[in-house]
């Protein structure tokens, strides 16, 4: 008997590294240990031993067995970490170039950002930036938006729980309700409340509405917003400032044109249209391309600036559209597929 079970435990020795997989595991186990195994077999024979050899015998087996375990729980650990192996694959260095990766481009939308600012910077705008978690009061009551403006409806704007909290406004407006923001026309409050005039802002940024995506609409898109506060300011510098970025964007032939529109913050207030010949997008019609007009006194009001001393002018347009137009691009949704059969085309 004692020969028997340490002729199982070399046997298993033999065996159980050797084991691959999880069947050939649970086979080699029933095998040995299992109740028809053959340690099983050995205990069943211990009726036939003298019963003063017994508690020794006894003992042996329980030895026996607990070397089996340590054994089939070494075989099992093996076979776990080729399994894990196999999941990882073969070793990498993550510090080593990627063996297809060109270099990089800029996204078709940074593209136009950047030369709109580079333009801009030109005649005197610095870049303001904004959040884009704000209150109402930055977003709309400031803006002269009151409080039944479709704009502001649930349906059109993403609002925040009633008991949503940012750190990002000032006390006076931390427990008005909170919302993504519908334009970069929120830049134009938080800047003239930080800094005095004269003012001339450029702030680009993304927007979010309550759109659903199609070829023309995305939930978040971007815009590009401007501002000037100054003394004597006029419609004509509004119409030859967009005639001067237009132009130096998309070339010299573009023209822009004003129609009436309303906005709440601006008086007399447009939409600008623009055409040019060369761009084969454009196809000789005019293309809505933004909103504009001369700040309204009551949002000068609204942040503290006297309207009879500042005059100022504002517009804001939509930098997916002007990419669009640019490169001859027809759905908005490539901006955001990460696609690079798309992306490389502007490297
Ligand atoms: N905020 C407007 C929009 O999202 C665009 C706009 C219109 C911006 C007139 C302005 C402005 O600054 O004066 O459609």
């Amino acid at each position: 008997m004692q020969e028997q079970l340490s002729a199982l435990l070399a046997k298993a020795q033999n065996e159980l590294p050797a084991l691959k997989t999880r069947p050939e595991f649970e086979a080699a186990k029933a095998r040995f240990v299992g109740p028809h195994g053959e340690l099983t077999a050995l205990m069943k024979q211990m009726g036939t031993v003298p019963k003063e050899q017994r508690p020794a015998l006894g003992k042996l087996i329980n030895e026996t067995k607990g070397q089996l375990q340590q054994q089939l729980d070494a075989a099992l650990r093996t076979i776990e970490a080729g399994e894990l192996q196999a999941q990882l694959g073969p070793a990498v260095d993550p510090t080593l170039p990627s063996p297809d990766a060109g270099p990089g481009t800029y996204h078709p939308l940074t593209l136009v950002r950047e030369e709109m600012c580079r333009i801009l910077r030109k005649v005197g705008f610095t870049v303001a930036d904004g959040p884009e978690v704000e209150t109402e009061f930055y977003c709309f009551d400031a803006l002269n938006t009151p409080p039944d403006h479709p704009a502001r409806d649930a349906q059109d704007t993403f609002y925040f729980p009633d008991n949503a909290r940012f750190g990002n406004v000032s006390k006076k407006h931390a427990h008005e309700k909170y919302l993504l923001r519908t334009h970069t026309s929120s830049v134009q409050i938080r800047t003239m409340l930080k800094g005095e005039p004269p003012i001339r802002i450029v702030s680009p940024g993304r927007v979010y509405r309550r759109d659903t995506t199609d070829a023309t609409h995305s939930a978040n898109f971007h815009q590009l917003e401007c501002l000037y506060v100054d003394k004597h300011v006029t419609v004509r510098d509004l119409k030859a400032l967009l005639d001067y970025i237009f132009a130096s964007l998309l070339g010299p032939d573009t023209k822009t044109r004003f129609r009436p529109h309303y906005f709440g913050y601006t008086e007399p207030s447009f939409e600008v249209d623009l055409t040019a010949k060369h761009l084969p997008k454009v196809n000789k019609e005019w293309i809505e391309i933004g909103g504009c007009g001369m700040v309204d006194p009551a949002v000068f009001a609204a942040v503290g600036y006297d309207p009879e001393t500042w005059t100022g002018y504002a517009f804001g347009m939509g930098l997916e559209r002007l990419a669009m137009l640019l490169y001859g691009i027809d759905d908005i949704r490539y901006f955001y597929q990460n696609d690079l059969r798309f992306l490389k085309q502007f490297a």
